[in-house]
């Protein structure tokens, strides 16, 4: 009878999901419990990989209406634990950039944001492929514990007023499967795909305003700013529809964020922001999601005011005092503030000049992406191990006029041959011409509710 009921049940499973394949596929929408069911079955592994890959791939090229959409973000956000911070005082938001190479914006902006007096409760996400990630950074960090549980979250919460910690095997499982599934069936790049993965973990993070950094360029996934734009609006839409407060601002990925790529050599470049220095792009960056997340959280009236309050919150030292006790309250050494040397560096050193005199007008931004992950400070699998000591200097930007010889990119690597492999694809990223090409725009507009 237990076999019987058994084979029931599972030929009732794969009915469904082959006609709701099916459907897709034509282009027919799915009822939102149909949709609630996928996600639940997929995670709770009644339903095999193959038959989502399909499904995803069909979304991939029919898209999802509104209502589908809204349908599987929910889905996704309750697979697992959903934060409820309501006890906790103060306006809870917090940013997410959609992933580029040498995106550092979180570390700084996190404390910033904090000391101004928002509530941030960070949970970020791994580098993959050429994008780098929160985490790995934060990690490079003697003794940093990103794996907090929920309730050490909430309490350091209220406390300092912000934390970052990793997803949990608990919190939204549904994507972390389904994003793993993505990843290795070139099913990423999809514009619903994306909004409710990024917004699935927002919401369940439990924010009430939220700044969106959608990045447009060569090292995006976003490479033109008309389907930036489509993504940006896509997420504020499922945000509304949630009673959230979001908004985005497109930033340029045409070339990497500040000059270090890697892990422990950007956590430098973020406390170098945080002391008053860093490169312009980050400070830039980072001021401007600030400003937006003070004014959505109802903090200041206007991006004047917003300003004013970034400006004390850094030049009283309060936004680098705050990241010492992040550093601190979550188990890391927070001696690396003074003493930036406590973040070891590999120790070989490798640079690339230019070949010949010229404008520097083209960077293939990926393939940078690629050469860090190369010498050890990405992934290549979810499985790999990071090396946080490894890393790249980007030393021009665009539109600058470069001499024969002049360096390009510095480098700290520790084997020869992964070294040999990521000059060869950094040498190969750039564009001289003899025409000054203008540099792109870093930021490029704000999308809002
Ligand atoms: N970041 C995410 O969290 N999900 C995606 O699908 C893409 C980028």
């Amino acid at each position: 009878l237990f076999r019987i009921s058994d084979f029931g049940f599972r030929i009732f499973i794969v009915m469904r999901i082959v006609d709701l394949i099916h459907a897709k596929r034509h282009g027919r929408p799915a009822a939102a419990g149909d949709i609630r069911r996928l996600v639940e079955d997929y995670t709770s592994g009644k339903i095999p990989d193959y038959q989502v890959a399909a499904w995803l791939m069909a979304v991939c090229f029919r898209g999802l209406d509104d209502a589908e959409l809204a349908a599987l973000t929910d889905a996704m956000m309750r697979s697992g634990e959903v934060f409820d911070l309501s006890k906790i005082d103060g306006v809870k938001a917090d940013k997410h950039s959609t992933g580029g190479v040498g995106d550092k914006v979180s570390l700084v902006l996190a404390p910033l944001a904090a000391a101004c007096g928002l509530r941030v409760p960070m949970i970020s996400g791994r580098g993959l492929g050429h994008t780098g990630g929160t985490l790995d950074k934060l990690e490079s960090i003697p003794g940093f514990n990103v794996n907090l549980s929920g309730a050490q979250f909430r309490r350091q919460l209220a406390r300092l007023g912000v934390a970052m910690i990793g997803q949990t095997d608990r919190f939204v499982p549904a994507d972390k499967k389904m994003y793993a599934l993505r990843d290795v069936t070139a099913t990423v790049e999809s514009i619903p795909l994306i909004a409710a993965s990024i917004m699935s973990k927002k919401l369940a993070e439990g924010c009430e305003a939220l700044v969106l950094d959608v990045k447009v360029g060569n090292g995006a996934f976003m490479a033109d700013r008309r389907r930036a734009t489509d993504l940006a609006r896509t997420m504020i839409a499922i945000g509304r529809r949630m009673g959230r407060r979001v908004a985005a601002l497109l930033t340029d990925m045409n070339q990497p964020t500040g000059r270090a790529i890697g892990n422990a050599n950007e956590v430098i470049e973020a406390i170098e922001c945080l002391k008053g220095g860093g490169p312009d792009d980050l400070r830039r960056v980072t001021l401007a999601l600030t400003e937006r997340m003070l004014t959505l959280g109802g903090l200041a009236g206007t991006r004047v005011a917003a300003a004013a309050l970034i400006r004390r919150a850094l030049d009283s030292g309060a936004a680098l005092e705050l990241f010492r006790k992040t550093i601190e309250a979550q188990g890391g050494d927070p001696r690396v503030i003074d003493d930036t040397r406590r973040l070891r560096l590999a120790p070989k050193d490798g640079v690339v000049l230019a070949p010949r005199a010229g404008w520097l007008s083209n960077i293939q931004t990926r393939q940078v992406g690629i050469a860090a992950a190369i010498l050890g400070a990405g992934r290549q699998t979810t499985d790999d191990r990071i090396d946080c000591g490894v890393g790249l200097w980007y030393e021009s930007r665009l539109g600058e006029k470069l001499e024969k010889g002049q360096s390009i990119f510095r480098a700290r690597y520790r084997k020869a041959a992964a070294w040999a492999e990521a000059e060869r694809l950094l040498a190969a990223a750039l564009t001289l011409t003899e025409e000054r090409t203008p540099p792109p725009r870093l930021i490029l507009g704000t999308i809002d509710e």
